[in-house]
């Protein structure tokens, strides 16, 4: 078993990476139930980073401390060099802009076409000309392989081409960090593997670092430069996907039955 940050973080740092997300002994309760525990963690530039945990391990309550979403009991986290517990909320809004997020379901928008799904970021933070904004519209719908779906409604899209929308939506904001939540859920095992490939694409073609929260390990094989596993509320185990399918511990073997 590996805690805190490791041997392997460290040679990751050590490859010129300087890191967009720290997180410095997390820890959070609701009342009495304890869900993170001096919890550390460190995303680097341009790193695809997977957490691995069980339903009720406390993902979520874990991305939602990094945005600022629920305050933080005790420790600290760093996003892109800002503490997030000392900022105000415009900050935090600012903040927040350099952030993707991939939601489970997508949530486009039901009643605006793909175009203006993608464009709704933009109208609120942009001084781009509408003749640039339309050529970012192409670019981001060629990077997520649906040129052709621009004109579409969400209820005309499949539940992949759906997660391709979502994520090109987020890109048009040029984010820095994407947060993906369980990325290929609902989907079957092809389109899964597809969507897991993209991120990949992703993050080569837009140099995004990305944290992946998933217990699909085909998608943590595909997309990982590294894994944690969140167990018991802390960074339990870490490494590659090849180091730790060799791990002898229960808990982490678990993951790959
Ligand atoms: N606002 C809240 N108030 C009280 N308890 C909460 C709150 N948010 C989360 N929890 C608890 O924290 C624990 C972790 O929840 P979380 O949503 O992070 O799990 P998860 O790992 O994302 O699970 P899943 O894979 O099912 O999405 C759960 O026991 C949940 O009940
Ligand atoms: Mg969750």
């Amino acid at each position: 078993m590996e805690t805190a940050i490791s041997e392997h973080t460290n040679a990751f740092l050590a490859s010129a990476h300087s890191s967009v997300i720290t997180i410095r002994n997390l820890n959070k309760s609701f009342g009495k139930h304890q869900v993170l525990r001096d919890f550390n963690l460190i995303l680097c530039e341009e790193e695809n980073l997977v957490v691995l945990g069980k339903s009720g391990s406390g993902k979520s309550v874990l991305i939602k401390c990094i945005v600022g979403l629920i305050p933080i009991d005790a420790g600290e986290v760093y996003v892109l060099g800002k503490n997030v517990a000392h900022l105000n909320r415009e900050e935090l809004d600012i903040l927040r802009r350099n952030i993707g997020f991939l939601f489970q379901w997508g949530a486009l928008y039901d009643s605006m076409t793909v175009r203006e799904n993608l464009c709704f970021p933009l109208r609120k933070h942009s001084k781009q000309t509408k003749q640039q904004i339309s050529m970012k519209v192409e670019a981001v719908l060629e990077s997520v392989g649906l040129p052709e779906a621009v004109d579409l409604m969400p209820s005309e899209l499949s539940g992949g081409m759906k997660k391709r929308i979502a994520l090109a939506r987020t890109l048009m904001l040029d984010p820095k960090i994407i947060l993906y939540d369980e990325p290929t859920s609902g989907l079957d095992p092809i389109t899964a593997k597809e969507i897991s490939e993209l991120i990949r694409v992703v993050q080569r073609q837009h140099h995004t670092a990305s944290m992946i929260i998933t217990h699909d390990m085909d998608c943590a094989k595909t997309t990982a430069d590294r894994i944690v596993v969140l167990s018991d509320g802390t960074n339990y185990a870490e490494g590659s996907y090849e180091s730790l399918r060799e791990s002898d511990d229960l808990k982490v073997k678990g993951f790959f039955l």
